[in-house]
């Protein structure tokens, strides 16, 4: 039987697995990455490391799975978003890549709007507005701090296309991962010649766009030899993590959203049409699947939340007991409430300066009821971004199929039910972006007609979480004062 590699170029660690025919998941294995961090609001990686791990993981997945390098047939690439990787003529790196977390390209974003004739005629050129950690703003940034390396670019790459490039030589990226450059115009799903007039970037300098089921190019005798695989195996374009994690998960068409509650959280939503918000407080990206779109929120800590506090406030406890400690305490926290913007804010505030707040403490809580307010602060967040795919014009779903290791957890699953007052679909796909990346690459030499087919045969739903109707009144309530704190606070953040 054929099989498929899914190569996911996460921040932590790449990520392999390997899907049959029958959408069965044969094995996963993942290597590390390091992250640097040289100054505040800044966030690197080497892209050389991505490669060394890309070797690590597909060798020990192989070793593992016991199934030989001939039996895989196409390689599919996911990864970590809005990433700028610089190279020169001769394909080097020139720096490290900086990372969708990075902050600093705030004044750069300032430019791209006043460069573009304002907010109104970026959105309509892109879709979005101009956030910090997207590649346009980062490579100005680049231009206007350090000269001597933006006199040698000659490629801008995203990171798990420099991956590609290390597969095939090619130069090539998905769509929906493009669309996180700001480069992209959203209804030819292809660069925007006026963006990248208005920005003075050349369009040499960036990839051929594919969908994610088109073949991109074949693995190099070189790279074949490093991994074990066949010289000449399609590898497929793929996508941009959330996209190929909706595809992981079945959230391939309109009214069935993902979920992912990792270091960020994510809500995604696919679309038929190039939806967009007015003001690009979400994003508005082509999806994985052809001819399909997507709008997004993205809230910067949310499982992340609930790891700082543990972290900080109750090492030595476990995660699972620390959790069981909130079970006990009403919704609300008893008055307790967390606003999760610990590394700022991407949607809906787009607030880089934002920070986290207990709010409403008393001498009456204890830790139960702190960890309570962390999990309910967070599903506030996510409630507010899918408030904000409502205003740009989607119906609610009818249900959100949730992933990530947080999802684990009965008590945070059933908070998340009850404050965004949506069924959760509870899917078993382990690394779900790795494994839509397998999906994509299935498709793409034809073991499935459509990505959907791909994902109807690979995706199972174990449970669903109903909302509880009592409570879902009760948090309206409390979402009520949750909404009115930030804009309460803005103003004293940056004191
Ligand atoms: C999406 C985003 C993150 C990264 C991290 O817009 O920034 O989800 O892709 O993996």
């Amino acid at each position: 039987m054929r099989c498929f590699l899914g190569l996911d170029i996460s921040t932590t660690a790449t990520k392999a697995v390997l899907v049959d025919e029958a959408g069965e998941v044969l094995g996963i294995s993942a290597a590390s990455h390091r992250l640097s961090t040289p100054r505040p609001l800044w966030s690197e990686q080497d892209p050389h490391d991505w490669w060394a791990a890309t070797q690590e993981a597909v060798a020990r997945l192989l070793e593992r799975s016991g199934v030989s390098g001939a039996s895989v047939a196409a390689v599919g690439l996911a990864g970590q978003m809005h990433g700028l990787v610089l190279l020169d003529e001769s394909g080097d790196v020139i720096r490290p890549a900086i990372l969708w977390n990075d902050q600093r390209a705030s004044a750069e974003c300032e430019e791209i709007r006043a460069r573009m004739g304002g907010l109104e005629t970026l959105v309509a050129a892109t879709g979005n507005d101009a956030f910090a950690g997207f590649s346009a703003p980062k490579l100005l940034w680049v231009r206007n701090n350090e000269p001597a390396t933006y006199a040698r670019v000659r490629q801008v790459l995203l990171p798990k296309d420099y991956v590609r490039f290390r597969l095939t030589g090619e130069y090539a990226t998905d769509r929906a991962d493009a669309g996180g450059t700001l480069f992209l115009d959203l209804e030819t799903r292809d660069w925007s010649p006026r963006v990248l007039g208005a920005l003075e970037v050349p369009r040499e300098w960036l990839s051929r766009t594919h969908e994610g089921t088109e073949i991109t190019g074949g693995l190099s005798r070189a790279a074949a030899e490093a991994l074990g695989l066949e010289a000449g195996t399609p590898v497929v374009g793929g996508a941009g993590d959330q996209a190929a994690q909706a595809v992981g998960v079945g959230a391939v068409s309109p009214g069935t959203f993902a979920l992912t509650v990792g270091t960020s959280g994510v809500v995604f939503a696919p679309a038929d049409r190039p939806l967009f918000d007015a003001r690009g407080r979400a994003h508005a990206f082509p999806h994985a699947v052809p001819g399909a779109w997507h709008l997004m929120g993205v809230m910067l800590s949310a499982a992340g939340s609930l790891q700082w506090y543990h972290d900080t406030l109750a090492p030595e406890v476990s995660f699972d007991a620390l959790v069981a400690e909130a079970d006990p305490v009403p919704p609300g926290a008893d008055g307790l409430l967390f606003l999760p913007y610990l590394s700022g804010e991407r949607t809906p505030h787009a607030d880089p300066r934002a920070r986290g707040t207990f709010f409403g403490l008393a001498l009456s809580h204890g830790r139960g009821h702190l960890t309570r307010s962390v999990l309910e602060g967070v599903a506030f967040g996510l409630r507010d971004n899918l408030e904000l795919l409502g205003d740009a014009g989607l119906a609610r779903p009818s249900s959100l199929r949730a992933s990530g290791g947080a999802l684990k957890s009965t008590t945070w699953r059933g908070i998340l039910a009850d404050v965004l007052d949506v069924p959760l679909e509870i899917v078993e796909t382990p690394e779900a972006a790795a494994v839509g990346a397998a999906l994509l690459a299935g498709t793409g030499v034809g073991a499935w007609a459509t990505a959907g087919d791909a994902a109807r045969a690979a995706v199972r739903v174990l449970g669903v979480r109903e909302p509880s109707p009592e409570r879902v009144r009760r948090y309206a309530e409390i979402h009520t004062t949750f909404r009115a704190l930030y804009p309460a606070l803005k103003p004293h953040f940056p004191a």
